[in-house]
């Protein structure tokens, strides 16, 4: 038999308690911003300073925090299992936890590329830079002359990594979802890509919208969820 299969799929919430507030919760990011000004791509044509500082903000706390022990426990499935992660969340907490094969559906916050490249995840990965936590501003440019942008997936826009995730999910014998509220697509359709005899776990405090019977839901946060997550693999 060949080794076990596990795609992870990730949202805010699996970096919650790192500190990093989600989006929907009562509090959350989308209470202070609206979305279609800070993470659209119509928000960024009409005010890319707006944009950028929004980014600003999300590196500069980003910065500040650590992975936590679900992250970390995600990273150790690797010892017994292909893993892959499909995560939406921009951060880099679970490459910092030491996951080797991460899919950023949504993009990464300590990325940029210029904004007029054609960015397309088959060839242009190379107008990629990594900025650190560092602030881009009006007017930093790019190599090629245009102006730089967060590496974001904006709404409106294309998500280029989806035929890459779905490939995952398709292969896998578990499919673990974490933290999320399945609220934005295609990312909360991926799931649908799950082979008949595929087991499918949700790891979410709150209750989840899927009803489908072969789905088991531990309600619980991230951290104790996986807990209990690994401790159901072991048996
Ligand atoms: P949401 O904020 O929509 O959902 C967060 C989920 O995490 C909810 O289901 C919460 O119940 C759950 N949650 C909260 N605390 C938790 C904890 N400690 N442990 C585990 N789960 C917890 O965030 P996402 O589903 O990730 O996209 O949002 C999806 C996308 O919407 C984001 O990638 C972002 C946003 O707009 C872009 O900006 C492109």
């Amino acid at each position: 038999m060949g080794k076990l299969r596990i795609a992870v799929l990730t949202g805010a919430g699996v970096s919650a308690e790192s500190g990093l507030g989600t989006y929907r919760d009562n509090g959350g990011l989308w209470d202070n911003y609206d979305p279609m000004e800070v993470a659209s791509i119509d928000g960024w044509y009409r005010n890319r300073k707006l944009v950028l500082d929004f980014y600003n903000m999300q590196r500069a706390r980003l910065k500040d925090v650590l992975p936590n022990d679900a992250h970390r426990m995600i990273a150790s499935l690797e010892d017994r299992a292909d893993v892959s992660v499909i995560t939406q969340n921009v951060d880099n907490l679970h490459e910092r936890a030491g996951s080797t094969k991460v899919i950023h559906l949504h993009g990464e916050v300590t990325k940029v590329r210029p904004e007029s490249g054609v960015y397309d995840d088959s060839f242009s990965e190379r107008e990629v830079f990594d900025i650190g936590y560092e602030d881009v501003n009006l007017g930093d440019k790019a190599p090629n002359g245009s102006q730089l942008r967060p590496h974001i997936v904006f709404f409106g826009e294309a998500v280029p990594k989806l035929e890459k995730a779905v490939e995952e999910v398709e292969k896998a014998d578990i499919v673990l979802i974490v933290g999320t509220s399945l609220q934005v697509y295609p990312a909360a359709s991926l799931y649908r890509y799950a082979r008949p005899d595929a087991r499918i776990y949700i790891i979410d405090p709150a209750d989840v919208p899927l009803r489908e019977p072969r789905i088991v839901h531990i309600k619980d946060v991230a951290t104790s969820g996986m807990r209990k997550f690994l401790e159901e693999l072991s048996k």
